[in-house]
């Protein structure tokens, strides 16, 4: 059977997450200081032992989160969709920024945009104001920034512009005091939208696909992210991964999510969220799961995520 350890190279982990996987300084063994002469200076103290864990990351509010992978059809826009929804669900205020041209987390949340006076098209090219164009969405607490098709042309457009990476981290800078999370829904490339979005973003949560293959690919967009946080954004950090369309049927989706957990340690979210025809369906009715059926599996799948997810964020004021 194809090995789902069918990608290309990826780099080591340690070197391109952040530091938290960091192995505590070693202590040294106590018979190293056995070795220090009686006359001189005094040794140094023992250091404390045993040492403690290091305590979980946590991020601070406003948390700015890319949702990147630059194949199609992993499940950036489900996830960015219905994380937001269920953040907006326990009481944080969450923006959306739909950053992919298809427009797909505008439409499956029900904004209509076509013909949109201000889009993140015009955010982007034009430097409009990101407040602009931010519209409610049904779920108390959800707001849409969405894109349109014209948003296609700016990763061409773009190439010229001046400060062509920063548009995105600027044009949140106006805002994100309103909001206690951005999700930033990027597209199926590592073209100058997603530069733009993971230039803006404080973390990247990355969706892996429990199919053939999941892993490939994956090297590229770790070294891209290794490569916006040395030249444009020092504090990246590939925070969370999150296996989705998990079908319990297959072996092979056990072996991915082993594979995937393997490789990337505790970024790897306890939560699965499973293949159902639920969440498939919800986006042409324009609602979140948690709206279009709160009961079902993928809704208590993406409600676990937001929670797993907020669990790491402090609360404003203890930055
Ligand atoms: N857990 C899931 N179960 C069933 N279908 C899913 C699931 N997640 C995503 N899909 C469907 O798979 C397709 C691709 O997902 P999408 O989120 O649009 O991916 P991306 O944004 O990465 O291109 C969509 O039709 C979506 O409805
Ligand atoms: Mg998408």
């Amino acid at each position: 059977m194809t090995s789902v350890r069918d990608h290309d190279d990826l780099p080591e982990v340690a070197s391109v997450m952040d530091t938290r996987t960091d192995a505590m300084p070693q202590v040294e063994s106590d018979s190293a200081l056995d070795t220090v002469p009686d006359s001189g200076p005094p040794p140094p103290a023992p250091p404390p032992s045993p040492p403690l864990p290091p305590p979980p990351q946590t991020y601070p509010l406003p948390r700015i989160i890319a949702i990147a992978n630059q194949k199609g059809g992993v499940g950036k826009t489900t996830t960015a969709v219905n994380l937001g929804a269920c953040l907006a669900e326990i009481g944080f205020r969450t923006l959306i920024i739909d950053l992919d041209p298809q427009g797909n987390a505008s439409t499956g949340l029900g904004i209509e945009n076509r013909g949109l006076e201000t889009s993140m098209y015009h955010v982007i090219m034009h430097e409009a104001p990101l407040e602009n164009c931010i519209e409610p969405a049904s779920v108390k607490n959800l707001f849409v920034a969405p894109s349109s098709l014209d948003l296609a042309g700016t990763e061409i457009e773009l190439v010229p512009a001046f400060s062509r990476e920063n548009r995105l981290k600027r044009a949140i800078e106006a805002v994100q005091d309103d909001y206690d999370y951005v999700l930033i829904d990027c597209p199926p490339s590592l073209g100058l939208l997603t530069v733009n979005g993971l230039t803006a973003a404080t973390e990247v949560l990355v969706p892996i696909q429990c199919e053939y293959y999941a892993l490939e690919g994956l090297g590229q967009l770790l070294r891209n992210v290794d490569l916006v946080r040395r030249n444009l954004n020092p504090t990246l950090t590939v925070s969370t991964i999150v296996c989705v369309m998990y079908d319990a049927r297959t072996k092979l989706a056990d072996q991915v999510v082993k594979e995937v957990r393997e490789h990337f340690g505790d970024k790897v979210m306890r939560t699965v969220v499973p293949r159902t025809v639920r969440l498939s369906e919800a986006p042409s009715f324009g609602q979140p799961i948690i709206t279009f059926d709160s009961s079902s599996r993928g809704a208590v799948a993406y409600r676990m995520v937001a929670k797993e997810v907020s669990a790491s964020g402090t609360p404003r004021g203890t930055r």
